[in-house]
Order: C-alpha cells, then structure tokens, then sequence
C-alpha cells in the first residue's frame, strides 16, 4: 500500500509517504521557534501555523517520495492525543483530501504510533515512552495489545527536561539543551533523588526532582543570567556559573536516566520479557540510550531503539502504523471524532 500521513497533534506539522514499510519522504515542519517567546506551545499559535502550511508540507511530502496523489491507496491521521484545536486541522486536511481521492482515511493513535517507532518493532516487548507530554511503561505482548503498567504521576519525562532547562536559563526545548550542558558536568557533583525508583509500581515521578534542582540551583545562580555567560569575557563569577549549570544539568540527566533505565529494565526481568522498545523525543538522548544499551546486555535483554528522525514528533511513524493496521485487517471506524485524552487501547 502506498500511504500518506499527516500528524498535527503539537507544534510540529508533518506529512509523510510509505510504501511496503518503508518511509519515502518524512517532512516535519517544527514550530519551535514560533513557541520559543512563550517558553512552552501555546495551543493557538501552534493550530493556526498548522493550518497556514499544512498544504505546502502535503505538496512536499508527495514531491520528496515522487509520487502524485492518484497513487495514493489511503490516508492516515493522528487523532490523539494531543491539543485538540491542532489536531482538528489535520484531521480536517485529511478528510477533505481522502473524501476528494476516495481512500479510506485511518486514524491513528500517537502514542502507539510513537510505540512501534522503534526498530525492529515485532512484539513481544517491554515498551517505554519518553516524550514531551507522556512517559509511559507497557507491556505489548502482540501487536494491538498495549497493557499499560505505569505512567508518570506528574511532569513527562521531556517536560522535566523543559522545565530544568528553563530555570537553568537555557532554551527551549530544553532537553537537547540539558544534554549539551551534561556532556561537559559532573553527574555525581549533586545528589538529587531518584524518585520512584523502589516504589514497588511502574509510575514514575519527576516534578520532585525538578523542585530539588531549583533548590539547588538558586542560591548558586543568584544574579548571574547564562546569556552574560555566553557573551564577550566572561568573569571569573560567569564561569563558575557556566561550570555550576553543567554539573546540575548532569546530575540531573543521571537521575532521569537512572530511574527509566532501571525501572523499566526491572519490568522486562519481571514479565520474563525478551525486548525493550524505547521511543519518542527523549529517545533523541545519546546517554539515556547507552545507559539502556549497558542495563541490557547485562540483563540479556534486546534494545529496540527508535530511529533518531522517528523520535520527535513525525508522520512517518503515523503512516507506518496505518499500513500494519491495514495489513492486520484493521478497518477504519465510521463514524469519528479528534480524540485529545485518547488512552493508550488496553491501558
Ligand atoms: O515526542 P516529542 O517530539 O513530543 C511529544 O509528543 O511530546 O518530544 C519532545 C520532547 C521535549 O520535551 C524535548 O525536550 C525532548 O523531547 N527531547 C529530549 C532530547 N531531545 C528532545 N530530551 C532529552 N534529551 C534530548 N536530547
Ligand atoms: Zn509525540
């Protein structure tokens, strides 16, 4: 099947084409520097850049895989969860295009399309997913079944890494940012908490740690802006700032990485489960994934990772879902609407 995806749900606008599982053209058009003012997607500004480029990244996503919209076999389209004026919009792209062309027009789940991201994706596994606005632990036993084991009490991982970066002065989104800085700190310069991590369930909590970096980091950043940081020569104040955000950037990055790798490692040994699957835009961690690929071996587990161009918010993980969906004889529902709280099926 040749399928064309559109995924809306946040600040990214992105169609993708795919054909026998493979991605031929993946455009993801990122707000982020729309948001960055903000510090965070405010909803509206993210709805009405969607609908201004929507077309243009369609036209592009069909141009890139060189095909012409007669070749098309189907439409997919997040339908949550995600802000609900931005998923409208994609939702409405693809429904006038597939009623248009006469294809059936499949909606699909983010977060299972965020789920089977990884490759190989073939269950049986333990999947974990680190996003902006989820952290979730499943266990997949087969395609299609998604047994949630725990989820985060609070903050998402990615939006832990959001907000440290905030109060660190850093930009938005903040977790490449956090990584950059942890590359060059002492991971073991502060002690925060490792919260959740003996809690005898699989939730996971991170807004703790985030109010024990503030305290941390107040009384040693007091007065001192990182972008004096960043400009001209800076005092010998400035860089022992600069020095004082790498070592909190990375002990709090370990404490993060602790908890998901541990927690989730003790699940796949407690299920008897053979694979791992991590995916979404935390994934994009470089330490977070060699920190799960040394659990791992050590455990004789398997990692499937997700691909870097997968992990961030893209459509090609949505078209994807749609042709296996397909493939599993899967119909597209009748009658249906933009789903912004859809559970995970079989949570
Ligand atoms: O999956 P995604 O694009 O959006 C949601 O569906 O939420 O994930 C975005 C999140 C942001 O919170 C961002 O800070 C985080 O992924 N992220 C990272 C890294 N790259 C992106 N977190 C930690 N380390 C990274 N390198
Ligand atoms: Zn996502």
């Amino acid at each position: 099947m040749t399928i064309l995806g559109l995924e809306t749900s946040c600040d990214e606008t992105s169609a993708a084409v795919v054909r026998g599982g493979a991605i031929l053209s993946n455009i993801v058009s990122s707000q982020i520097a729309l948001h960055v003012p903000y510090g965070g997607v405010v909803p509206e500004v993210a709805s009405r850049q969607h609908l201004r480029i929507v077309d243009q990244v369609i036209a592009q996503s069909l141009a890139t895989a060189g095909i012409r919209a007669a070749d098309l076999d189907a439409i997919a389209v997040t339908r949550g969860p995600g802000l609900p004026s931005a998923l409208l919009v994609g939702v409405a792209a693809a429904r006038g295009l597939a009623l248009r062309l006469g294809l059936p027009l499949m909606p699909v789940h983010h977060m299972e399309a965020h789920l089977y991201s990884t490759e190989p994706c073939e269950p049986p596994f333990v999947a974990l997913i680190v996003s902006g606005g989820h952290t979730i632990l499943a266990h997949v036993p087969a395609f299609g079944e998604h047994r949630r084991l725990g989820q985060t009490l609070d903050d998402a991982a990615g939006e832990a890494f959001d907000k440290v970066a905030q109060l660190l002065g850093l930009p938005y989104p903040g977790g490449p940012e956090i990584e950059r800085q942890a590359a060059k700190g002492n991971p073991k310069a502060f002690d925060f908490p490792r919260p959740m991590l003996d809690s005898g369930d699989w939730n996971f909590s991170f807004s703790g740690l985030k109010t024990a970096v503030r305290r941390a980091s107040s009384p040693l950043l007091r007065g001192t802006a990182l972008s004096e940081v960043e400009g001209g020569q800076p005092s010998s104040i400035e860089r022992r700032a600069s020095c004082v955000v790498a070592d909190l950037s990375a002990s709090f990055q370990a404490a993060v990485i602790e908890v998901l790798v541990q927690k989730t490692c003790r699940a796949a040994r407690t299920l008897r489960a053979r694979q791992i699957a991590v995916s979404g835009g935390v994934a994009c961690n470089r330490a977070l994934q060699r920190a799960f690929e040394v659990q791992c071996a050590r455990d004789a587990i398997r990692l499937a990772w997700a691909p870097r161009a997968l992990c961030t918010d893209n459509a090609g993980m949505i078209a994807q879902l749609a042709e296996r969906l397909f493939a599993h004889g899967i119909q597209p529902p009748k009658d249906w609407d933009i789903a912004p709280d859809w559970p995970l099926a079989g949570g």
